[in-house]
């Protein structure tokens, strides 16, 4: 679907390392893209798993999205299409340094907005711009939600899996209060399921009834097949097409184009 009136920008966000944000982002990519809508993928680790994943090695490159936020190279410079059909800005490890240099800087909290402007109106904006958040509440993280519309917050539905949830809720509440009023949380999108035991419906339903929060159907069940796709530098999408993981995405995908439309 081309032709959009507006983007929809979503950060894909939880502190909890390994919790499958980084996955999420490739395979809802891709599968955004099979429905086709123009779709930009935006890697804000300094550990750069996302562009790896997509087939970039990050030590080819002499550019990424550090340049962009901290020396304001235009963002045009370093989009990369990928074989999974959406345009990359990819993370180098130089990324590492942009939490200390953009600290002392005014406006810190904009820079990621600020360099996606130009993607999201014109002729040229894309459908959806998704953020892939490293692992922290840093700056970076607290950048891309202020450029956010949305908030996806991968879950692993595991005990004590929630217990960084209220502190990523307190974070999007003062980012709501100081610096993007209409951020939303879009919900809950639970990883690494194994439906099997009653335990991880359970740890769900607690999680969503604790903090008020929306859960995204269906849960991405946990499948060796995730393992083997960042190697091939293609999502679980193309690599493993009809596996369970990959038809949990496409529904996952189906799902958010419904509420966009809403
Ligand atoms: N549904 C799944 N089934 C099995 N393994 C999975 C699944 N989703 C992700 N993984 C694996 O779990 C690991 C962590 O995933 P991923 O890198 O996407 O998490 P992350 O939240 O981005 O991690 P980080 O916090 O380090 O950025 C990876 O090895 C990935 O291949
Ligand atoms: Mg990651």
């Amino acid at each position: 679907m081309m032709g959009r009136a507006m983007t929809i920008t979503l950060a894909v966000a939880n502190q909890k390392g390994g919790v499958a944000k980084t996955t999420s982002v490739a395979s809802l990519g891709a599968a955004l893209a099979e429905l086709g809508h123009q779709v930009l993928l935006v890697d804000l680790d300094p550990q750069a798993c996302l562009t790896f994943s997509l087939g970039i090695d990050p030590e080819d490159l002499e550019a990424s999205i550090h340049q962009v936020l901290t020396t304001r190279l235009d963002v045009g410079e370093v989009i990369y299409e990928t074989e999974d059909g959406v345009h990359l800005v990819p993370a180098t490890i130089d990324l590492a340094r942009a939490e200390a240099d953009l600290l002392t800087r005014t406006g810190r909290e904009h820079v990621v907005k600020a360099a996606l402007e130009g993607l999201t109106q014109g002729e040229d904006a894309y459908d959806w711009i998704l953020l892939d958040c490293p692992p922290s509440l840093g700056v970076l993280t607290v950048a891309a939600l202020t450029a956010a519309d949305g908030v996806l917050i991968p879950l692993q539905c595991e005990t004590l899996s929630h217990r960084g949830v209220g502190q990523l809720l307190d974070t999007v509440h003062d980012v709501r209060r100081f610096t993007n009023q209409g951020l939303e949380v879009w919900g809950v999108l639970p990883t690494l399921f194994d439906g099997r035991t009653t335990h991880a419906r359970t740890v769900l339903e607690t999680i969503s009834e604790t903090y008020g929060l929306d859960v995204i159907e269906p849960p991405i069940p946990k499948t060796i097949k995730f393992a083997e796709a960042p190697a091939a530098g293609r999502s679980i999408l193309s690599t493993s097409r009809t596996s369970k993981g990959a038809q949990a995405y496409r529904d996952v995908a189906a799902a958010l184009v419904g509420r966009a439309a809403r």
